[in-house]
């Protein structure tokens, strides 16, 4: 028997190569004046945004160009928001990695309001957003967040009581997702490895995750089958149309799946490290990858219950390994080695550098909170965690 599930909203989709051209007539379905969203440089110095922008104005489409540089404060969207709020903005447009995603989503969601946007963010704010946005398109040029198919937007500050957290309503869904792979082949070879092991992350956190179910366990295991074939192979050959394919299809799916089933411990370190000292999530989430799971898995062992988690290990083993006729314990180990390989491989840095000292992992794992994990950890597997990829 089918299980019973809930898939929540899903934007409309274009997926596939040169499905960017579509965007002037898709925000011409709204209007003809925007506020889009980008990087400082990338797309923008790309011969890509030059033809864009020569489109804009062929079809009379207006354009407030506002750029992001890192993960959105609640300053930058406050600021946005205070500079348009009395101009008649038709749709926001966000063309950029996972952070310019969640500008723009956020800045469409605060749009005509004149509260600050932290009032409305999880933990940090008491106020519940009311879902009313202005249409939001999202065109990702990263293979990393999945943010062009979710409900949240990741907003974060810096430094000492520093935070970062969600926006979030089942309305700020982006209405429509652009996802050309042809716009990620310009990403270097560390961003497409760190926005990847994000994905990747995603997708393994929600296939294991209490919440997953039949349809996001479809999802999900699309998504990795993708993460095999290429995430290696896009580093590695940028230009590699099939393999950037395969990894924007996987973002994508790992944001369907993320919005549904939630996500895992690593994801839980994530967010109160990024929060705390302003390391990109990519890194923290793609070097602490191989190590989370190896302390999920020993705990499970060590655990009576949930041996379906150590069956999924199994089958995501089965997806990395090409011999049959294994036991579920050599496929999950095999797993778990091709994770480490796979650290070594992308060359995934350690914490260290980014300036995490031992002192602080006590206070990370003890105001970490994990929900959705397969196994209960503690602040003591926590710090396991983290010191293994110092
Ligand atoms: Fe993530």
């Amino acid at each position: 028997m089918v299980e019973p599930f809930h898939l929540a909203r899903l934007p409309i989709i274009h997926f596939g190569k040169r499905k960017r051209e579509l965007l002037p007539d898709l925000i011409k379905r709204y209007g003809s004046e925007i506020i889009l969203v980008t990087g400082k440089r990338s797309f923008v110095d790309s011969p890509e945004a030059e033809k864009l922008f020569r489109t804009f104005k062929t079809k009379s489409i207006r354009y407030h160009h506002v750029t992001v540089t890192g993960e959105p404060s609640p300053s930058l969207i406050d600021d946005t928001v205070k500079r348009f709020n009395d101009q008649p903005v038709a749709a926001t447009v966000a063309i950029g990695g996972g952070s310019v995603v969640d500008a723009g989503k956020a800045i469409s969601a605060m749009l005509y309001k004149d509260d600050s946007v932290r009032d409305y963010l999880e933990v940090v704010g008491n106020r519940e957003h009311p879902g009313s946005k202005v249409p939001f398109i999202a065109v990702p040029t990263t293979s990393g967040t999945g943010s062009e198919a979710t409900k949240n937007a990741v907003i974060s500050q810096v430094g000492i009581g520093g935070f970062k957290r969600s926006l979030r309503h089942d309305n700020l869904v982006p209405d429509i997702a652009v996802v050309d792979p042809e716009l990620t082949m310009n990403c270097p070879p560390d961003i497409t490895a760190s926005a990847g092991m994000d994905c990747f992350t995603q997708l393994v956190e929600a296939y294991l995750s209490e919440k997953s179910g039949i349809m996001t366990d479809s999802f999900a295991t699309e998504g990795i089958m993708a993460v095999k074939r290429s995430l290696v192979r896009s580093c590695s050959y940028g230009d590699d149309i099939g393999a950037r394919s395969d990894m924007s299809f996987a973002a994508l799916m790992s944001g369907i799946c993320l919005a549904n089933a939630g996500l895992g411990a690593v994801h839980g370190i994530a967010g109160t490290m990024g929060g705390m000292f302003g390391i990109p999530h990519g890194i923290i989430c793609g070097t602490l990858m191989a190590a989370a799971n190896e302390v999920n898995v020993k705990a499970l062992r060590s655990s009576s219950g949930n041996h379906s988690a150590l069956t999924k290990y199994a089958s995501l083993g089965k997806i990395f390994c090409e011999e049959d006729d294994k036991s579920d314990e050599w496929y999950i180990d095999a797993f778990l080695n091709r994770l480490n390989e796979m650290t070594i491989q992308l060359q995934l840095p350690g914490l260290g550098s980014y300036g995490l000292a031992t002192e602080d992992i006590t206070l990370i794992c003890d105001t970490t909170d994990i929900k959705n994990n397969p196994v209960r950890l503690t602040p003591e597997d926590l710090a396991e965690i983290i010191c293994r990829r110092m």
